[in-house]
């Protein structure tokens, strides 16, 4: 069975083809970040139009990188939310359009199923139940994964998103736009502890998570370390890098680990682009191996938006018998609990 999946989302326009739910055939991202980049943040309607520009060239060219004809696809799987409502319909209506033209079946796609279920993209897979902790720049959940779309919310963000907050903070430090990739490689030259920054492990026992009083706090100390660097502070942006992402770090860490303990999931998944970064992928997997617990990471080119992933989630769906039919919308918000619970 040949998958095709489409992600429009966000910033990226994302075309995958994946073939019997294990083998990825191709899997073609194209990214705006150039064209947002000025602005410091995406431009829904720029993306919109952006993504208009793309979605066919990026769909044909993951039919080439496939080697398949459109008249050889089995499925075609859309995000339809959450994400910005005008990005999000150009894939849906691209994807409805192919559907109908080809008589190919349609299935709708949950983004954030996409991300946890895109560990199933790799060859070493882990075995249900897991915790899936979900990192990006527009979300930050832990679920327990019962099996393929059978998901529990244990735990989510009351505010920012982790990678919001590192996209905020690299704003604050004049590091440009997506910020996870330059304050990492900031922190790598600064001290972790030179600043005490907050954590909010919130009251004792949640799971949710809350970001927006560490990044007004990094902005407050910012302001004061600019006048201060005058008069020979020495603390580095490096330092201010370093402690900020140490914060977020620990907190993830410790909420996994907790949703960890309290399900007693024999594995650890962590997904979205937030779980590229190279000092959570330490830090978890060194307090989950005390425990015996193995963490499983998509490569990076899983771990942010993309095709594939959605072609995963897909996948599993057609194979459900789930079908879109051409009345089907999109979402802005789209919690994993509205999902209908596989059978198997
Ligand atoms: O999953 P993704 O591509 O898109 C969303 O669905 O949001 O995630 C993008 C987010 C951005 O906020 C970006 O700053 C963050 O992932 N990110 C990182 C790193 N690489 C990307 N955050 C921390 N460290 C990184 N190395
Ligand atoms: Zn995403």
């Amino acid at each position: 069975m040949i998958v095709l999946g489409i992600d429009t989302s966000c910033d990226d326009t994302s075309a995958g083809v994946i073939m019997d739910g294990k083998r990825v055939l191709s899997n073609v991202v194209h990214s705006q970040v150039e064209l947002h980049y000025p602005h410091g943040g995406v431009v829904t309607e720029l993306a919109s139009r952006e993504h208009l520009k793309n979605i066919m060239p990026v769909v044909r060219e993951a039919l080439t990188r496939a080697r398949i004809r459109m008249g050889d696809l089995d499925g075609i799987a859309v995000t339809v939310g959450p994400g910005l409502v005008g990005a999000l319909l150009v894939g849906l209506y691209y994807a409805k359009g192919l559907a109908y033209a080809r008589d190919i079946p349609l299935v709708a796609v949950n983004h954030l199923e996409g991300h946890i279920l895109s560990i199933f993209l790799e060859e070493e897979v882990p075995a249900f139940p897991f915790v899936a902790l979900t990192v990006s720049g527009g979300h930050t959940s832990l679920y327990l994964v019962e099996g393929f779309g059978r998901y529990v919310q244990m735990g989510q963000t009351l505010d920012d998103a982790a990678g919001e907050a590192f996209d905020k903070v690299a704003k604050i430090l004049g590091l440009g736009y997506p910020g996870g990739m330059p304050i990492e490689r900031q922190a790598r030259k600064g001290l972790k502890d030179a600043i005490p920054f907050p954590r909010a492990y919130l009251s004792a026992g949640s799971l949710d998570f809350s970001f927006s009083g560490l990044k007004t706090a990094v902005s407050l100390y910012v302001k004061k370390w600019r006048d201060g660097r005058k008069n020979g502070d020495v603390v580095t942006l490096a330092d201010v890098a370093a402690s900020f992402q140490e914060s977020v770090v620990d907190v993830l860490v410790h909420k996994t680990m907790k949703a960890r303990q309290k399900t007693c999931a024999g594995s650890v998944v962590v997904a979205g682009g937030v779980a590229c970064n190279n000092r959570l992928r330490m830090k978890l997997s060194e307090a989950m191996s005390k425990e015996d617990i193995r963490v499983y990471y998509p490569r990076p080119e899983y771990c942010t938006d993309n095709g594939a992933m959605i072609a995963m989630a897909g996948y599993h769906r057609l194979l459900q018998g789930e079908r879109a039919d051409m009345s089907a919308d999109v979402r802005s918000r789209y919690p994993i609990s509205d999902l209908s619970r596989l059978a198997y």
